[in-house]
C-alpha cells in the first residue's frame, strides 16, 4: 500500500532506453544482497532500462562520488539506497541542477528541504517495524501470563544513523516506554553484519549475561551472530533469551523453526520492479507517487513454516 503526494519529473521521453545509475550502499547483509539482485534482475529483464551499478561498501563518501559520476555521465535517472539519513543536500542539489530525477530506495534521508531533492522514495516504514517488534513482545508475554515479568532487554542496533536503525530503535522504544517493567539494559550497534553482531553480543553476555532475558536485534545477520554468542555463553537462544529480529530471511525463519528465534519482522527487499517502473515514468515526464511503502508482515512459530522457503 502506498501513500503520499505526487510529483512530476522534468524532461520528456526521447523514445530510447532509460539510463539509470544505481548507487547501492554495500553488501553488508543477506537482505542487501537480495535487494541488489532484485534491482539488477529487474533492470536486466526490462528492455527499456540500461543500468549502471555502483557498490559503496557502506561509505557515504563513495555514494556521493558515485552520484557525481552518474551526473557527469548524464544518466537519465539516479537511484540511491542511502547508507545514512543525513548529509545528502549538496550532492542531490547537484543532481537537481542537472535535471536528473532521483529515486530513493529502501532507506530515507533527512535534512533541510530534502523533500524537494528527490522525486520518489520506495522503501520500508522502519518505525512501524520497530513498533511491531514491541507489540509482538507484549502479546507474547501476555499469552504466557508473564506480562508483569521484569524484562532486561539487550538491543543490537544497525548502522548508526541509517534510517533502518533510527526508525526501528524509535518504534521499539515507543512501545517499551509504555511498559514500566521493560528495561533496555544494553544497547550498541553491530553495523548490520553477522561478525559485529556476534562480537557485540559477546560483550553483552560478558557484562549482563545473567540478567538479559530478551534480545532485539535490528537484522537477521546480526541475530545469527548473536545466537552463536549466546550459545557459546552457555545459554539457550529462544528460551533463556527471547529473540526478536528484523528482515525475515530464510535463515531467520529457519531459526524460528529450530526454536532459536521467536519472531522476525519482515523487511521487504524486492523493490526492483517498482524502481524500474518509476525510473521509466520519470524519464517520460509522468507523475509518480512520491512515497511508496513496500508490503511487509511478521513471522513467528504460528506462520513461519507455511511461508518457507523464503525468496532471500
Ligand atoms: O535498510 C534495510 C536494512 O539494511 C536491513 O534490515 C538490513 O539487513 C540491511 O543491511
Amino acid at each position: 500500500a502506498g501513500c503520499g503526494s505526487n510529483s512530476s519529473a522534468s524532461g520528456s521521453s526521447k523514445g530510447g532506453k532509460v539510463t539509470l545509475g544505481f548507487s547501492q550502499l554495500g553488501a553488508e547483509s543477506q537482505w542487501r544482497t537480495a535487494n541488489t539482485k532484485s534491482v539488477q534482475s529487474a533492470a536486466k529483464k526490462n528492455k527499456k532500462i540500461n543500468m549502471k551499478f555502483s557498490d559503496a561498501q557502506q561509505k557515504q563518501e563513495n555514494q556521493i562520488s558515485a552520484i557525481r559520476n552518474f551526473i557527469q555521465q548524464g544518466v537519465d535517472v539516479i537511484a540511491v539506497a542511502p547508507v545514512v539519513e543525513t548529509g545528502w543536500e549538496t550532492v542531490l542539489k547537484e543532481a537537481k541542477d542537472a535535471n536528473i530525477p532521483v529515486i530513493l530506495v529502501d532507506r530515507m534521508i533527512k535534512g533541510k528541504n530534502v523533500d524537494d531533492l528527490y522525486s520518489a522514495w520506495i522503501g520500508s516504514d522502519f518505525t512501524k517495524e520497530g513498533r511491531k517488534a514491541g507489540d509482538w513482545l507484549a502479546t507474547y508475554m501476555k499469552k504466557q501470563n508473564k506480562a508483569s515479568e521484569k524484562l532486561n532487554i539487550a538491543y543490537l542496533q544497525g548502522t548508526t544513523g541509517a534510517s533502518a536503525q533510527v526508525g526501528r530503535t524509535k518504534g521499539f522504544a515507543e512501545v517499551a516506554k509504555t511498559h514500566s517493567n521493560w528495561d533496555i539494559i544494553e544497547k550498541q550497534s553491530g553495523n548490520f553484519t553477522r561478525e559485529e553482531g556476534k562480537e557485540v553480543m559477546e560483550a553483552f553476555m560478558k557484562s549482563s549475561g545473567d540478567k538479559i532475558n530478551v534480545l532485539v536485534s535490528e537484522n537477521d545477520d546480526m541475530t545469527m551472530g548473536a545466537i552463536q554468542a549466546i550459545q557459546e555463553a552457555g545459554k539457550t537462544p529462544g528460551k533463556d533469551i527471547t529473540i526478536i529480529s528484523f528482515d525475515a530471511t530464510n535463515d531467520g525463519l529457519q531459526a524460528i523453526l529450530d526454536g532459536k528465534m521467536n519472531a522476525d519482522i519482515e523487511c521487504n527487499p524486492m523493490s526492483g520492479n517498482d524502481v524500474m517502473k518509476t525510473a521509466i515514468a520519470l524519464k517520460e515526464g509522468k507523475k509518480v507517487q512520491k512515497k511508496v511503502y513496500v508490503h511487509e508482515s511478521l513471522f513467528d512459530i504460528d506462520n513461519a513454516k507455511k511461508n518457507m522457503p523464503r525468496p532471500y
